[in-house]
């Protein structure tokens, strides 16, 4: 798609949804000269501006042609501070980067404008978010593959494994990232273990508990100071830095990852731990809430047998994928040995599942809340559900056990279940 000479939009300013069409006649050309455009504010986010802006008489809302604009200003969306807009040109690279890695698993970009900060995208109508729909007891037998794969491809691929050292070195340079990795090392890391700015926001009735569980768990702490450790120094390859179920789309047979504006290069465990850990919110919601109210007993049964098949062929499959593309790839004499493979792998896994665990305390007890827990409205079962995943997660974390797989972490799981069900006896 070509770009207008223009010079009304040669300095950012924060669009409207009038300006966003404006700009859509004016700059992209994507609609043809003469057509009548429409658009509607669609974001629901805390840090941009996402529009939509279609052409009128194209169709109904399913085949109309249309566009997403996304737009990110120096000032944060929800709170008004200020957030480093190259945030915005970061997602536009990384998006583009994962549709040459891993084609059909991201929005296309059609363009990006490095003054305005926008990136025009794609427009997945058709999609649905990923966290409603697992909410809403809707499987998708595509989605680990999927996954697997767009991890895989996208980490591997830009890492010294698979990738030119030199060119991943100057790779590493156009992706520091150092406002939204702040964010994740205070959010992610450091405030659900100490509170140390008070931001936590923890159930009354759960206070007691997770002073006890978290704030007062020292060798929790240590464990998590070593992962933050490892976040903040181990540029492996480029991540997506915030994978969680809200930033996937999905249909039947479609997945799509988006909201890219964490990206940086950091340690390939905290993608898979970060959607790993998201998947135990649905468990969990479904496990210990929805399945009690005896409605849909077989569609939620199935639906759980489902969840606990994708968890674990996520590890399953991120494992084999893993070694098909390094074999194929890697060429320096020392990692193309196969042990070196196995010990990496090993490594990444591991650290996932700890990594699994600390985006399970977070959404618990931070400001950062899921609706799958938040949105629990019956109080004792909140509590009861919000436990579990404390405890499993600190197992995670802990790593006590030496997980390998889906399977331990599910074991963990249920022994969490069992162990905060003799507490309430
Ligand atoms: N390509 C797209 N097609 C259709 N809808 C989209 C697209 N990109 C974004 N959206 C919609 O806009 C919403 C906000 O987008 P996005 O999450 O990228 O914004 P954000 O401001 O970065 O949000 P956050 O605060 O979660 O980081 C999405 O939840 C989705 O509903
Ligand atoms: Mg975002």
């Amino acid at each position: 798609m070509g770009k207008k000479e223009n010079n009304k939009y040669d300095q950012h300013f924060r669009m409207n949804l009038k300006d966003a069409i404006d700009y859509t006649k004016e700059v992209l050309e994507f609609f043809p000269k003469e057509a009548k455009l429409k658009g509607e504010e669609i974001g629901d986010g805390n840090i941009n501006y996402v529009f939509r802006v279609w052409e009128e008489g194209t169709g109904t809302k399913e085949d109309r042609k249309s566009i997403i604009l996304k737009q990110g200003d120096c000032l944060l969306r929800s709170s008004g501070r200020p957030l480093d807009i190259r945030r915005t040109e970061i997602e536009a690279k990384a998006l583009m980067g994962y549709d040459k890695r891993s084609t059909g698993l991201s929005p296309k970009v059609y363009q990006f404008d490095s003054l305005m900060s926008v990136i025009a995208m794609e427009d997945l109508y058709h999609h649905e978010n990923l966290r409603k729909a697992l909410l809403q007891a809707k499987v998708f037998p595509q989605l680990s593959e999927d996954i697997s794969n767009f991890i895989v491809r996208n980490t591997l691929l830009t890492s010294d494994l698979g990738m030119d050292p030199k060119d991943k070195k100057k790779n590493q340079r156009e992706f520091v990232n150092p406002d939204m990795c702040d964010i994740t090392e205070d959010l992610v890391f450091t405030e659900p273990y100490t509170d140390y700015k008070g931001r936590n926001v923890v159930l009354t009735e759960n206070m007691e508990f997770v002073e006890r569980e978290l704030y007062k768990d020292k060798d929790l702490h240590l464990e998590a100071g070593k992962l933050k450790e490892i976040f903040m120094n181990r540029g492996e390859a480029l991540i997506h830095g915030d994978l969680h179920t809200g930033s996937i789309f999905v249909t039947k047979d479609s997945t799509r990852i988006f909201d890219a504006e964490f990206a940086y290069y950091g340690p390939i465990a905290y993608d898979l731990g970060n959607f790993l850990g998201n998947l135990f919110f649905p468990m969990a919601y479904h496990r210990l809430v929805n399945i009690d109210q005896k409605q849909n007993l077989t569609r939620e049964i199935d639906f759980l047998v489902w969840l606990e098949q994708t968890i674990v062929s996520l590890i399953d499959r991120f494992t084999h994928k893993w070694k098909r593309l390094y074999d194929n790839r890697v060429t320096d004499p020392l990692y193309a040995k196969k042990e070196y493979r196995d010990w990496y792998l090993e490594r990444i896994i591991k650290e996932s599942i700890s990594m699994a665990g600390l985006e399970i305390i977070r959404r618990i007890v931070g400001d950062a809340k899921v609706e799958d827990i938040e949105n629990i409205e019956d109080i004792p079962k909140r509590v009861k559900v919000e436990r579990v995943l404390i405890l499993t997660a600190k197992e995670f974390i802990k790593d006590g056990k030496g997980f390998k797989d889906g399977r331990d972490m599910m074991e963990c799981f249920e022994k969490a279940i069992y162990d905060v069900e003799k507490m309430e006896e």
